[in-house]
C-alpha cells in the first residue's frame, strides 16, 4: 500500500484547491483590525516549515525533547490501550512527523491493524512524509490531507466507521485562543464515535524564564520563523514589508498562561499589498499579533476534557513534568 495526498476543498476532495484566497482574506481582515493580527497557521510555507524544524532541534526549545521522551516511554502502553481492534490513526498537524514515527514503529512492530491519516495545512510536510513512509514502511496504508484541521476532521467523519485514535501533538492546541479550543474540541468530539481515543499534547505552566528562552532562542531562529510571515506576504501577496523595519517580540501573559508572539513596527510606515489593492498604516511600535502558545494547568486540561465530552484515560508526563500527553476517550450517552 502506498500513500496518497489529497488536497481538501470546502465541499469535496479536489485536486487543485488553492488556499491563496483564504490567506488573502485573513490578511485583509487581520490587518484592518484595530489590534492587528494574522493567524499562526500561515507560518508554515516551505521556508516557515524548514525554520520550525530547526526550532524543534534547538536546545532552548524543550517541548520536543519532552514529548519524544513521553512517547518513547509509553509507546508500548499506548499500543496496548488502542490496538485491540483495527483502528484509524489520525494525526492533526504532524509537521515533520518524528514523534509519531515512534508510535507508528511500535504499532507496526506489534502487528497492529491500522491506517494512518495525516492532516496538515503544509503540503510541503505532507509530501515529505508520504515519500518517507512509502520508502521505509511501504506496507502502511497512508492518506495525507492538505487542509485546515476543522475541514480535515469533517472529512474523517464521513469516511470511517472504525475506531479512531486522533493525535494532536506538540501543544499545537495551544495556538488556539481558549474559546476556539473548546469549539475545536467539541467539533472533534462531534466527528468521533463513542470510545474513540484522542492523545493531545499540552505544554504545562513552568518558570517564565524557561518559557522566554524557548520562544527567544539564542540563535534567533524563532525570530526568523516569525519574520518569515512578512516575507511570505511579500512573496505571495505582493506586499512590501521590510524586515529591518519590524522586530519580533514575545511576551508571557501570566493571567492567561500564554506566550504571545508579535511583530512590531519600528517606525511609522505604510505597507502596500498589491494583490489586496490595499495599504496598511503602522504607527511606531504598533504590533501584529501572530501566535498564542498557551501553557496549561492540569485542572484546565481536565476542564477542557469534561466540558467537551471526553474522559481522561491517563496523563503521560516527562521526567521534568514540563509536558503532558493526555489520552482521552470520547463519551457519548445513547
Ligand atoms: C507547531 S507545529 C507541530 C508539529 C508536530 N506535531 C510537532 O509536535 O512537532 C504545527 C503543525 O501543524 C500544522 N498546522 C498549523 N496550523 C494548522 C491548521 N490550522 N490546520 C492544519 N494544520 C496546521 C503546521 O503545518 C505544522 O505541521
Amino acid at each position: 500500500m502506498s500513500g496518497i495526498l489529497y488536497v481538501l476543498d470546502d465541499q469535496k476532495l479536489a485536486p487543485h484547491y488553492d488556499d491563496l484566497e483564504a490567506f488573502k482574506n485573513d490578511v485583509l481582515q487581520g490587518l484592518r483590525k484595530l489590534n492587528k493580527q494574522i493567524p499562526s497557521k500561515y507560518f508554515y510555507d516551505a521556508q516557515g516549515s524548514a525554520l520550525f524544524d530547526q526550532i524543534t532541534r534547538h536546545p532552548d526549545y524543550y517541548l520536543t525533547s519532552c514529548e519524544l521522551e513521553i512517547l518513547d516511554t509509553y509507546k508500548k502502553q499506548l499500543a496496548m490501550k488502542v490496538g485491540a481492534e483495527p483502528f484509524n490513526l489520525i494525526e492533526l498537524g504532524p509537521g515533520e512527523g518524528i514523534k509519531t514515527r515512534i508510535l507508528v514503529e511500535q504499532f507496526l512492530h506489534d502487528s497492529l491493524s491500522f491506517t494512518y491519516t495525516l492532516i496538515d495545512i503544509s503540503k510541503n510536510y505532507l509530501e515529505k512524509l508520504i515519500a518517507q513512509y512509502n520508502r521505509q514502511s511501504p506496507q502502511l496504508e497512508l492518506i495525507a490531507i492538505n487542509s485546515d484541521y476543522f475541514k480535515g476532521i469533517q472529512w474523517i467523519n464521513t469516511t470511517s466507521k472504525r475506531r479512531n485514535m486522533v493525535l494532536f501533538l506538540g501543544s499545537s492546541i495551544g495556538n488556539f485562543d481558549i474559546a476556539t479550543t473548546k469549539i475545536f474540541l467539541r467539533h472533534l468530539w462531534d466527528c468521533l464515535h463513542a470510545g474513540d481515543y484522542v492523545l493531545i499534547g499540552f505544554d504545562l505552566r513552568k518558570a517564565i524564564d524557561i518559557l522566554m528562552r524557548a520562544y527567544n532562542d539564542s540563535d534567533g531562529i524563532t525570530r526568523d520563523f516569525n519574520l518569515n510571515l512578512l516575507q511570505r506576504m511579500n512573496r505571495e501577496l505582493g506586499a512590501n514589508f521590510r524586515m529591518d523595519k519590524f522586530s519580533h517580540y514575545e511576551a508571557y501573559n501570566v493571567y492567561s498562561g500564554a506566550m504571545e508572539s508579535h511583530l512590531v513596527s519600528l517606525e511609522s510606515q505604510i505597507i502596500d499589498i498589491d494583490t489586496l489593492a490595499s495599504t496598511f498604516t503602522f504607527e511606531p511600535f504598533e504590533g501584529i499579533h501572530v501566535e498564542y502558545s498557551h501553557k496549561y494547568l492540569l485542572t484546565q486540561i481536565a476542564e477542557f476534557a469534561y466540558t467537551t465530552g471526553f474522559e481522561i484515560v491517563q496523563n503521560f508526563t516527562d521526567s521534568q513534568h514540563y509536558f503532558v500527553d493526555s489520552l482521552w476517550r470520547v463519551v457519548k450517552r445513547t
